[in-house]
């Protein structure tokens, strides 16, 4: 394997250095028109600038952006979508994939103008074997259609996020938290195998005994590796029976209180509890007063739930009008009762939104939370934008994989926040803009000035290049470095946040 690397390594940088030369002239100037000469050949559907669809095709369901991709392509097969490769490559053009296009930065649409995007959204194969469980999804399936499909053939289910439209190419590429992640994990690490469409426009199997290099950077990095046309999954019978629970609290909270509740839920991850039990906790502010609610899924009996529950419940402080109520389902009822129909055969949502995630090994201090709090109820009741906070109990499962066995760096997080800013759905006159940036970063300092992990399907195009690999990858950033060197030497696969090489001066990246 090393010796391999080594090859690759060596090769690689005798080729950059000869193409580097060429690739200079062509980079900025003939990259468009080279390419889609290339790809005009192909007799693949394709959008580009004089398209009638490519204004429609190149909205980003972050509204926040707008780019231009040199050209959209609708590949059906995975040959088709190594031609598209070769395609960007000859012409050193930036080459993306979009599955649900859910990518906070738009990186779906390259994160930048003149990106070829392969839009997967017409291959949707999808099959399982009934008596290995094992399901093969091709990447243009969003969660809604790989849930429903396992749970029509088989009644089984995988861990995975609660929006239907979400795609399961970038979902399951950087991880995949839901609300049965700590009982079985992240998305990807359900995923036993994939096929790959590398750099050079060879389709590979990276799996465990094949190609394992590549397959362990896939599982947190795929963008910068390859286009993923098709995951294996390793389905898990579908839960019986499970109890979906919600707490509210009153609608006047004092700061006071709500510093105790949201101490007292993040206390509750920090002690690890059973890894049948789900939570979310639901911050914002409305009339000036913090509301908090906390619901969660139990997968188990309702005898056990309260026994498991009881720990938190009874960490609440006296008066704060909290009530719980609760739904016995099966697992369909029980996932369909949080995510709503899982249909997506009609138009996507959009929004217009700027987010900011961390990770924390710990519960934070009182004092922390206060200072939180206060920011919440002082800045927060007048901020330019709507907001809200999700606090996710992470850990379980997610925790029971060694952190290095795959790239997803984040295997001891107890906590995973995601403070977002909005306002395109609710009537808010302004886009979100730099006050509205502004505010979320102040919101998110106020808790932590200065922290260490991020989650990498968060995305969040304003961190530095030293922030975003230290937060995302943490210590596999040299690995994936040295990975991406040996498997895309020439940097194809390019966006904004995508794993540089070792030293890097291809095309795109001057
Ligand atoms: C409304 C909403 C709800 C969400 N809920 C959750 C949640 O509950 N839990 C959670 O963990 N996350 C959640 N997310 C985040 C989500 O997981 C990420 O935004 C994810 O990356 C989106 O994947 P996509 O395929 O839809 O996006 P895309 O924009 O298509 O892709 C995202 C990135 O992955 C790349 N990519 C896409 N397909 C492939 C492929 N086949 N091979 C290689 N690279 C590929 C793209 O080039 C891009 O860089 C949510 C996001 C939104 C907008
Ligand atoms: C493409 O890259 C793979 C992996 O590095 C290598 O095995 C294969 O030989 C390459 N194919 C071509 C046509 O260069
Ligand atoms: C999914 O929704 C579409 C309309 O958006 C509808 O035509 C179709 O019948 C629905 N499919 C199922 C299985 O309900």
């Amino acid at each position: 394997m090393f010796r391999k690397w080594v090859q690759a390594t060596t090769n690689a940088v005798l080729l950059s250095i000869v193409f580097a030369s060429l690739a200079l002239a062509q980079c900025e100037t003939g990259s468009t028109r080279i390419l889609n000469s290339c790809i005009a050949n192909l007799g693949v559907q394709t959008m580009t600038a004089a398209s009638s669809g490519y204004a429609d095709a190149s909205k980003a369901f972050n509204r926040r952006f707008s780019y231009k991709p040199a050209a959209i392509a609708y590949p059906k097969t995975k040959d088709q979508v190594a031609l598209l490769v070769k395609c960007a490559a000859a012409a050193k053009a930036p080459v993306v994939a979009r599955s649900g296009g859910h990518s906070y930065a738009a990186y779906g649409l390259g994160g930048q103008d003149g990106a070829l995007v392969v839009d997967l959204s017409s291959m949707k194969s999808i099959s399982i074997d009934q008596s290995t469980g094992l399901a093969v999804s091709q990447t243009g399936n969003r969660l809604g259609d790989l849930a429903q499909y396992i749970w029509d053939n088989g009644r089984r289910a995988l861990p995975h996020g609660s929006c239907p439209y979400v795609g399961t190419g970038g979902h399951a590429s950087y991880g995949g938290f839901g609300l049965y992640g700590r009982t079985a994990g992240l998305l990807l690490d359900r995923v036993v195998s994939a096929e790959v469409v590398t750099a050079n426009g060879t389709t590979l199997t990276a799996s465990a005994q094949s190609n394992s290099d590549l397959f362990w950077a896939i599982r947190g990095a795929a963008p910068s590796y390859g286009i993923v046309t098709a995951w294996t999954f390793n389905t898990l019978p579908a839960p019986s029976s499970l109890v979906n629970y919600w707490y509210t609290f009153s609608s006047s909270l004092s700061n006071a209180q709500a510093v105790q509740i949201i101490q007292a839920f993040m206390n509750f991850a920090a002690s690890k509890p059973t890894k049948q039990l789900q939570s979310v906790a639901n911050i914002g502010v409305s009339n000036g007063h913090v509301y908090i609610s906390i619901m969660g899924t139990f997968y188990g009996t309702s005898p056990d739930f309260n026994s498991a529950i009881t720990p938190l419940q009874n960490s609440f402080p006296a008066n704060v009008g909290m009530s719980l109520r609760t739904t016995n389902r099966d697992w369909y009822g029980g996932l369909t009762e949080f995510t709503g129909s899982l249909n997506t055969s009609g138009p996507d949502d959009y929004d217009n939104f700027f987010a900011k995630s961390l990770f924390s090994d710990t519960a934070y201090s009182q004092a922390a939370i206060t200072n939180w709090v206060n920011y919440m109820t002082q800045q927060g009741s007048s901020a330019p934008i709507g907001w809200w906070v999700l606090i996710d109990m992470y850990g379980g499962s997610v925790s029971d994989i060694p952190e290095d066995a795959t790239a997803y760096a984040h295997r001891s997080a107890v906590l995973n926040f995601q403070i977002y800013g909005y306002s395109s759905n609710d009537g808010h006159n302004a886009w979100v803009g730099q006050s509205g940036i502004d505010f979320i970063n102040g919101l998110t300092a106020s808790l932590d000035g200065n922290p260490s992990a991020a989650y990498p399907n968060y995305i969040d195009p304003t961190l530095t290049a030293a922030q975003w690999q230290s937060l995302y990858f943490g210590g596999h950033m040299d690995r994936l470095k040295k990975l991406k060197a040996a498997w895309d030497p020439f940097n194809v696969f390019r966006f904004p946040q995508s794993i540089p090489l070792p030293a890097s001066d291809t095309c795109g990246l001057a």
